[in-house]
């Protein structure tokens, strides 16, 4: 990001590094319980349509108008889109593809960190002799800060200042540095996941238990791939799998157009995409599904992860889970597991450091250094409320908004931006030019109508997700006069709390936490505006700097 034409070092450096970018710790965390939540066979269809008729043309768009704002010199969203419409909103629409990278850094890392201090105490043996309990509480006390871990209570605060400060050093040292890690990292990840599936696929029964007499890890392999079809008119599981195909691929956020902005101008863009997106799905369906759930099913069987599934169970169960494989073995796995988890995570945050550094050069002539370092003091104001109201929420209200609404809306602006006010005709050019392999027309007409309409139906599926998901019972009670009640997950009762508010009528008993949670998830809300606000006002600023240089 030192000099405006800056770019990759090579091509296997570029596409380890989108990679990288793509390949987190949703592939590993976030994908086999939203598999599991939507009925495991049902999900897998729904997902595979939305890779290919929303994930591979939002890839190639925003791949394009990265390419396309590197060329003149721009390295983030707000002055790309700039340059592709005419209006001067879309600088400001640009803001989210900064806004949500440093939103989800800031407890992205905390995760990332939760895998670092997991890595050290497989290493020293923590978790040997503990019961599943003792496994359980120790993550419970940790993010509950109350675990005095190593004697420190607040160790989780320190651990994310140091996995931070790794991450904003590694940036500091640019594209090259990102390079780097991402080709030691990513053959790693996959070597370390290859070692872990082979036992997952190969455990069959032979850990069922008195207590577990049926456990066997096919059947959790067996329940994610045998495809069910009832599910296919689910609104609910299309909108989860929606979800996981921006998550994973790490579309709509601004971080591929950034990294994309790092190509020369003559370089291929379509089978590039292509390749990182597959390698993307290849770890993700390959590796993403072998790990948690077949190895929790082999020892706990199928029931108990159905009912348990969550995205505690990485940290909550395999440690123990592990041990039952022999001290040795045991031990490999966890780091094999935790350390898989660890490179997953800083390939994709250090993605999320770029565009606000890329900004910060084009408009300011910051520095690497000056950027990292900005980056982080701000990805630090985010995040430590996160890690400490932990309990009541504040985390998840920043993954929802920032790591799932902003995502599609800010998908859609760009894709009608692409399609619609830059053009088809143009857009296809751009995405073809210097292209290695030919694309098959059909994704002209997909792009141009069919990504565009399905984004407006999974938001609008999603603002007004009907009571209990039921919508041909919603729909016929709407027909009848009787209106129209939202389901506590819809984004509508996001907005007014009603979600929160509900629970609070339900559960009296617990008053007090459901108070300060409503107070938090407020909190959290302020701090996301403000943040977007203050991208506003200095993309403003930087608008009224480029006029005064313009009449120089
Ligand atoms: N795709 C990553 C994952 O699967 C997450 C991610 C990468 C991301 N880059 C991002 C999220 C930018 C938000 C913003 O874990």
């Amino acid at each position: 990001m030192e000099s405006k034409n800056e770019s990759w070092g090579s091509r296997t450096g570029l596409i380890l590094a989108m990679a990288g970018n793509a390949v987190g710790l949703g592939n590993f965390l976030r994908f086999p319980v939203q598999a599991v939540q939507n009925g495991g066979g049902a999900f897998i269809i729904p997902y595979l349509v939305c890779f290919v008729l929303m994930g591979i043309p939002l890839l190639f768009t925003e791949w394009s108008i990265g390419r396309f704002g590197g060329r003149t010199g721009n390295h983030s969203t707000p002055y790309i889109l700039d340059s592709m419409g005419k209006s001067s909103l879309w600088k400001y629409i640009g803001v989210f593809g900064i806004f949500t990278n440093i939103a989800v850094v800031a407890y992205y890392t905390y995760i990332e960190s939760w895998t670092f201090i997991y890595v050290i105490h497989t290493l020293i043996g923590t978790f040997t002799g503990m019961s599943k309990e003792e496994v359980s509480n120790f993550f419970m006390q940790y993010v509950q800060l109350d675990g005095a871990d190593f004697g420190i209570s607040y160790l989780p605060a320190l651990v994310y200042l140091l996995v931070l400060g790794v991450n904003i050093y590694i940036l500091s040292t640019g594209l090259g540095g990102i390079e780097k890690v991402a080709k030691v990292g990513m053959p790693l990840l996959i070597l370390f996941g290859a070692v872990l599936a082979f036992k997952g696929w190969t455990m069959g029964d032979d850990y069922a238990s008195d207590a577990f007499p049926s456990a066997n890890a096919w059947e959790g392999i067996n329940f994610l791939w045998t495809p069910q079809y009832s599910s296919l008119l689910d609104p609910k599981v299309w909108l989860a799998a929606a979800g996981q195909i921006f998550f994973t691929l790490s579309v709509g956020m601004g971080s591929i157009q950034c990294y994309a902005s790092y190509i020369k101008k003559n370089e291929d863009i379509a089978l590039n995409s292509l390749a990182s997106g597959f390698t993307n799905e290849f770890v993700e369906i390959v590796l993403g599904s072998a790990i948690v759930i077949p190895i929790a099913a082999g020892f706990l069987g199928l029931d108990w992860v159905i009912a348990n599934a969550g995205f505690g169970m990485a940290f909550q169960t395999m440690p123990y889970l592990f041990q039952q494989w022999g001290e040795v073995f045991g031990m490999i796995a966890g780091l094999c597991w935790f350390g898989l988890l660890f490179f997953a995570g800083i390939t994709s945050s250090l993605a999320m450091g770029t565009p606000w550094m890329g900004f910060m050069q084009d408009e300011f002539g910051w520095g690497k250094v000056k950027g990292a370092l900005s980056f982080g003091i701000i990805a630090l104001i985010m995040g430590l409320p996160t890690i400490l109201f932990y309990q009541y929420g504040y985390f998840d209200e920043y993954d929802y908004w920032a790591g799932t609404v902003s995502l599609v809306v800010f998908a859609l602006l760009e894709t009608i931006l692409f399609v619609w006010v830059f053009g088809m005709n143009k857009a296809w050019e751009e995405l073809n030019h210097g292209a290695d392999i030919k694309i098959p027309l059909a994704y002209k007409w997909i792009m141009k109508y069919v990504t565009p309409l399905l984004l407006i139906l999974v938001l609008s599926a999603a603002l007004f997700t009907p009571e209990a998901n039921d919508w041909s019972g919603a729909l016929s009670g709407l027909v009848a006069g009787e209106g129209w009640d939202f389901d506590s997950g819809s984004l509508v009762s996001k907005v007014t709390q009603d979600d929160l508010k509900q629970l609070l009528l339900e559960d009296a008993q617990n008053e007090a936490f459901y108070l300060k949670k409503i107070f938090f998830s407020s909190m959290a809300r302020i701090q996301l505006i403000t943040l977007f606000l203050v991208i506003v006002g200095i993309v403003w600023y930087s608008g009224v700097k480029r006029k005064s240089r313009l009449h120089e």
